[in-house]
């Protein structure tokens, strides 16, 4: 687990609900520090944490934007505009979120771009990546293995900032799974909800077999 310098040792998570909460303790039991961020409704964090993710510290927004190594963004898609966006500048931030029909279709226009290019604009000083969104919050912790292990699964990240992949990639085998760079944020898009890689338990080969021949009948999407 988390043992070199390149590797972060402070997780941020804005939104501290299923599969921020799942997030959180993976990352504790791998040894990084985990801070989190609440909603305005979220008066009385701490002891909520205390129970669902023992070790976890409640902050501020500049508080965790500042001594985060990475911040991963896991509110709902129909929340994101809600995030203090302009806190992020120049800092590695992981998107998690999915526009999932039964909560947002109805309320959010469809983006033009995958959700992740349209989030990046929302601050293009920061280093956005997307990763940890195609996994269901219960397989993320049941499914979480040491690295080597014949069943451990590959998560995916997109990431148009090469500086962020080492750290990408130790962040998900601190969690329990193999990584796959699928190289720029534009690619993110084959992880969302109603494409090829989302919710798939595919390794390394077998994403990119299946996102090729989306690619091939469907063209970029
Ligand atoms: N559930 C999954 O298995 C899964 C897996 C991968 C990715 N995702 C994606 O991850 C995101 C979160 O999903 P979820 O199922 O964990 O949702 P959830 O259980 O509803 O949790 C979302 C949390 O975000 C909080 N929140 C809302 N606005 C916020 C803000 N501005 N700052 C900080 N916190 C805020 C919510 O608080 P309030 O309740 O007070 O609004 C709630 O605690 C979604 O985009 C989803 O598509 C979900």
């Amino acid at each position: 687990m988390a043992t070199a310098d390149a590797r972060g040792r402070t997780l941020a998570v804005f939104g501290p609900g299923k599969v921020g909460e799942a997030i959180g303790r993976l990352a504790l039991a791998a040894g990084w520090d985990v801070l989190y961020v609440g909603s305005p409704r979220h008066t009385s964090l701490q002891p909520f944490l205390d129970v669902s993710v023992p070790g976890s510290v409640a902050v501020g927004h500049e508080d965790a934007a500042r001594r985060a190594d990475v911040i991963v963004l896991a509110v709902p898609y129909g929340a994101a505009r809600t995030l203090p966006w302009h806190l992020f500048a120049d800092r590695l931030v992981v998107d998690a979120m999915n526009r999932w029909p039964p909560v947002d279709w109805s309320r959010t226009p469809l983006p033009e771009r995958s959700t992740s290019e349209e989030h990046a604009l929302l601050n293009p000083r920061m280093r956005l990546a997307k990763t940890l969104n195609h996994l269901g919050f219960g397989d993320l912790e049941d499914d979480s293995l040491p690295a080597g292990d014949p069943l451990r699964r590959t998560l995916a990240f997109a990431t148009d900032h090469d500086r962020d992949r080492a750290t990408l990639i130790g962040l998900l085998d601190d969690l329990g799974f193999d990584a796959l760079d699928l190289g720029p944020l534009a690619e993110g898009r084959w992880l969302e909800p109603g494409f090829a890689g989302f919710g798939r338990d595919l390794d390394a080969a077998g994403f990119r077999a299946a996102i090729a021949k989306s690619r091939s009948l469907y063209g970029n999407g």
